[in-house]
């Protein structure tokens, strides 16, 4: 297929700024989930409500297409990445991947490539898992499983490379960055934990502020993750930062985390 944007296309997933309304929200109820007190008591990052969102087909592109260019972005990103990594083949996974759009692609454009999408949720999975067998590709596979089972289970994948995409939202209004750094430790530790020595962690998002970054780097750097500063980057559709699995001291993470931001304001400037 051309480009990303025809691969989503030809998914059902385009362009459209319509939400969920009364009605669609009537049919997820009527399957089994309460969106508004799921949020309200569990929270968005919780399975319930990924499950819910993902429901039925027609419900999970409805959202997705309210999410394209984003999706865009990170289908862009994690195919630009993968040459970087300068191996001819290897092992993705893509942590909290949901439906794996990016890893679907991916997938097809490097077929040496072995991509797993793991989630906790299993409705996007199997929605993913539908999709990917609907295009033949052989190399993906999809696993429910939370950030905690990964860190039990230790390293079953070897991998090169780990995606945590829109996973961690970098932004606080506390002035104290410790519950930040708590909330976003397992996701950070399930990467490590997934990653060979000294291979790569890439980790995108929206919207962040200083406390969120430096939450961020320290949560990286207790699991073993140092940041690569230099490819790291803000673009229109979403920020990346690349960190490496290192067993080397590495020094003050706030500190790192303040020349992460330098860096980005000298690339705003430019
Ligand atoms: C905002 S979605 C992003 C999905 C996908 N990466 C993307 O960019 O479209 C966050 C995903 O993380 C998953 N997630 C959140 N907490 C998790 C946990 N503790 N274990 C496994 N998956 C988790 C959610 O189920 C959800 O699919």
């Amino acid at each position: 297929m051309r480009n990303a944007a025809s691969f989503l296309n030809a998914l059902g997933v385009t362009r459209c700024t319509s939400h969920l309304n009364s009605k669609d929200k009537k049919e997820i109820k009527s399957l089994g989930y309460d969106l508004d007190q799921i949020i309200e008591n569990e929270g968005s990052t919780s399975e319930n409500l990924h499950n819910a969102l993902f429901v039925t087909e027609r419900i999970a592109k409805k959202i997705l297409c309210g999410d394209v260019e984003r999706v865009l972005g990170t289908l862009e990103k994690l195919s630009e990445s993968i040459p970087l990594l300068e191996k001819e083949s290897g092992v993705v996974a893509d942590l909290g991947g949901g439906v794996g759009l990016a890893s679907i692609w991916s997938a097809r454009q490097y077929p040496q490539w072995y991509f797993h999408v793991i989630d906790h949720a299993t409705a996007p999975l199997i929605l993913g898992e539908k999709w990917a067998k609907q295009l033949n590709i052989p190399n993906i596979k999809f696993h429910r499983r939370t950030f905690e089972e990964i860190i039990q289970t230790k390293n079953q994948f070897e991998c090169d490379l780990v995606l945590l995409d829109y996973v961690l939202i970098p932004g606080t209004d506390d002035q104290d960055t410790d519950p930040l750094t708590k909330e976003m430790q397992p996701a950070l530790v399930a990467s490590a934990t997934l990653l060979k020595d000294e291979a790569h962690c890439l980790i995108r998002f929206g919207h962040f502020n200083d406390l969120g970054m430096a939450a961020l780097i320290q949560a990286a750097w207790n699991a073993g993750l140092q940041i690569v500063i230099d490819n790291s980057c803000v673009e229109n559709r979403g920020t990346s930062i690349w960190f490496k699995k290192t067993t080397c001291d590495q020094g003050d993470a706030y500190a790192e985390a303040m020349k992460l931001l330098d860096k980005f304001e000298l690339d705003n400037d430019q």
